[in-house]
C-alpha cells in the first residue's frame, strides 16, 4: 500500500511548494487540497505540466462536512496517511481589526477547524506518522503579555479546554469592547492570526502528548517571512526555499524529534520563553 501525504490548502503559496517539494522528494501519494475545486485543478495542472504527479481532492478545513468527504476518501483507498501538513490559515483583514466578525472568521478557520480535522483525520494517522503545523513568528508564546495567559499555557498538564477558553477570552473582548492592545505583543496587531497561531501552537503540545502512544510527532514550522499573497509578497525568502524546513520536518527529521516549535533555519526554539524576541513585529514587513 502506498504512502500517503496530505497538505491543506495547498492551491497556491506555501502549501503549493509543499506539495510540489514533496512530489519530488516523498515516496507516496502526494495530495493537493483546496476549498475551491475550480483553483485547486488548476494548481494541480500546473504541476502535472512540470512532469509531477499529485492527487486532487477538495478539502475545506473549516467546513466539518468537507472534512467527513475527505476522511472517507482516504479511508476507501488507502491504509491511512504518513505525514499531514496543517497549512491553510487566512490573515485578520487589517493590522488593527478589531471587529468580531473579523476575529470569529479567522478563529473558525485558523484554530476552530483543528477540531475537525483531530476528530476525523488525526484517526487514520498510521503510527510513526508527522503532523506539521505552519506556524509562525506570531504563534510563538511571546506574542502574549497577560500574565495569567502565559501561566496557564505554559501549563505542563494543558488541555484543550485551556485552550479553547484562551481563545474565547479573546473573542470576548472583542465583542464586548474591552480588548486590551496590551495583551498582545507589538502594539496587539494582527491580533487575531497571533491568537489563532498561539492557540495553534499550544494546541500541538497537548495533541503530541495525546499521538505519543501511537509515536506520531507533532511539530510547528516557522517559515519565516515568505513572499506570498498572505504578505502582498513581501518576503525575505521565496517559496522554494521557504519550504526546506517544512520538508526536512517531514522527511529528514529524527523521530524523537517531538511537540518541537522550530525555526525556519532548523533551530529548535523554546516555545515557553515568553521574554524572548521571537515575537513578530510588524516592522519586519518594511525593513
Ligand atoms: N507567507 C508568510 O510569510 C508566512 C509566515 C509565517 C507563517 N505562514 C503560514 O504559512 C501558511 C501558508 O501561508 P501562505 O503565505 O502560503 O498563505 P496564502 O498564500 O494566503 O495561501 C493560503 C492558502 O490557504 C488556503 N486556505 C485558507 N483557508 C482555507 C480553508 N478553510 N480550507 C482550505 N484551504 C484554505 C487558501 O485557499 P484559497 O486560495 O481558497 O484562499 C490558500 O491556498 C499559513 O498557515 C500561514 O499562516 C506564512
Amino acid at each position: 500500500m502506498s504512502k500517503v501525504a496530505i497538505v491543506t490548502g495547498s492551491n497556491r503559496g506555501i502549501g503549493f511548494g509543499i506539495v510540489k517539494a514533496l512530489c519530488q522528494r516523498f515516496d507516496g501519494v502526494v495530495y493537493l487540497t483546496s476549498r475551491d475545486e475550480l483553483r485547486g485543478k488548476e494548481a494541480v495542472a500546473k504541476l502535472k505540466y512540470m512532469g509531477l504527479k499529485p492527487e486532487y481532492h477538495q478539502l475545506d478545513i473549516a467546513d466539518k462536512s468537507s472534512v467527513e468527504k475527505f476522511r472517507d476518501h482516504i479511508k476507501e483507498k488507502y491504509e491511512g496517511i504518513d505525514i499531514l501538513f496543517n497549512n491553510a490559515a487566512v490573515l485578520d483583514t487589517e493590522v488593527d481589526s478589531r471587529t468580531y466578525e473579523d476575529a470569529k472568521r479567522v478563529i473558525d478557520n485558523n484554530y476552530r477547524s483543528i477540531f475537525y480535522l483531530k476528530e476525523l483525520i488525526y484517526p487514520l494517522i498510521k503510527n510513526n506518522g508527522r503532523v506539521i503545523n505552519i506556524s509562525s513568528d506570531c504563534g510563538h508564546l511571546s506574542n502574549i503579555r497577560n500574565e495569567y495567559w502565559i501561566k496557564r499555557l505554559s501549563k505542563p498538564d494543558l488541555t484543550e479546554a485551556d485552550v479553547n477558553e484562551f481563545v474565547e477570552w479573546y473573542l470576548e473582548s472583542v465583542k464586548n469592547g474591552t480588548y486590551n492592545c496590551d495583551d498582545i505583543a507589538d502594539e496587539g496587531t494582527i491580533p487575531s492570526y497571533r491568537v489563532t497561531k498561539v492557540a495553534l501552537a499550544a494546541l500541538t503540545m497537548v495533541h503530541q502528548r495525546e499521538l505519543e502512544s501511537k509515536n506520531i510527532s507533532v511539530n510547528l514550522i516557522q517559515p519565516g517571512l515568505v513572499r506570498t499573497d498572505l504578505t502582498h509578497g513581501v518576503g525575505f525568502f521565496s517559496v522554494d526555499e521557504a519550504v526546506e524546513t517544512p520538508l526536512y520536518l517531514a522527511l529528514d527529521a529524527p523521530p524523537t524529534l517531538k511537540g518541537a516549535y522550530v525555526w525556519y533555519d532548523k533551530k529548535v526554539i523554546d516555545w515557553y520563553d515568553s521574554k524572548s524576541d521571537c515575537y513578530f513585529k510588524l516592522s519586519s514587513m518594511s525593513s
